[in-house]
């Protein structure tokens, strides 16, 4: 006998469903059935960050959460981070703009997290930028253009009064 439960969340603003073992991750989940491989897994066991979703707008970490609980949740990936016009968001404008990414496995996470805070606290100093961020690991060092990268962000938020979230 199957095993399998159904979930039903929101995915970037989309109904989904599937069917899911109940041991299988959130992370899994995205990446395998949604194909969200922005999504990505470092450590699988909590400390990089580089899975790093929002969950009813709060970043959670996908591979310490299982599928099943996605249930009635709102789960919003990289992939649907768009901006206004439908183009990048301004996150990830100041992140190319700064040249806040490298190899480019903990952007996602990094972005994720920054728009939570831009979306709590449109004008935060480097030292809450750093803060947010310190849950984030970034292999290739980067943190002094990332954390420049937020500080732009929000100062471009602040200029078109947009919420970025
Ligand atoms: Fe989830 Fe590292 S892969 S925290
Ligand atoms: Fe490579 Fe951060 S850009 S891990």
């Amino acid at each position: 006998m199957s095993d399998e439960r159904t979930v039903s969340f929101t995915l970037n603003g989309s109904n989904r469903s599937c069917q899911i073992r109940p041991r299988i991750t959130l992370a899994d989940m995205l990446r395998d059935q949604f194909d969200c491989t922005g999504v990505h897994l470092g450590c699988e066991q909590g400390v990089c960050g580089a899975c790093t979703v929002l969950v009813d707008g709060k970043t959670a970490r996908s591979c310490l959460m299982l599928g099943v609980q996605a249930e009635g949740a709102s789960i919003r990936t990289i992939e649907g981070l768009v901006g206004q016009g439908g183009g990048l968001h301004p996150v990830q404008q100041a992140f190319s703009a700064a040249h806040a990414l490298q190899c480019g496995f903990c952007t996602p996470g990094m972005i994720l997290a920054a728009v939570e805070l831009l979306g709590e606290n449109p004008a935060p100093s480097q030292a809450q930028i750093r803060e947010a961020l310190s849950g984030n690991l970034c292999r290739c060092t980067g943190y002094a253009n990332i954390i420049s990268a937020v500080g732009r962000a929000a100062e471009a938020l602040r200029e078109t009064q947009e919420d970025a979230r």
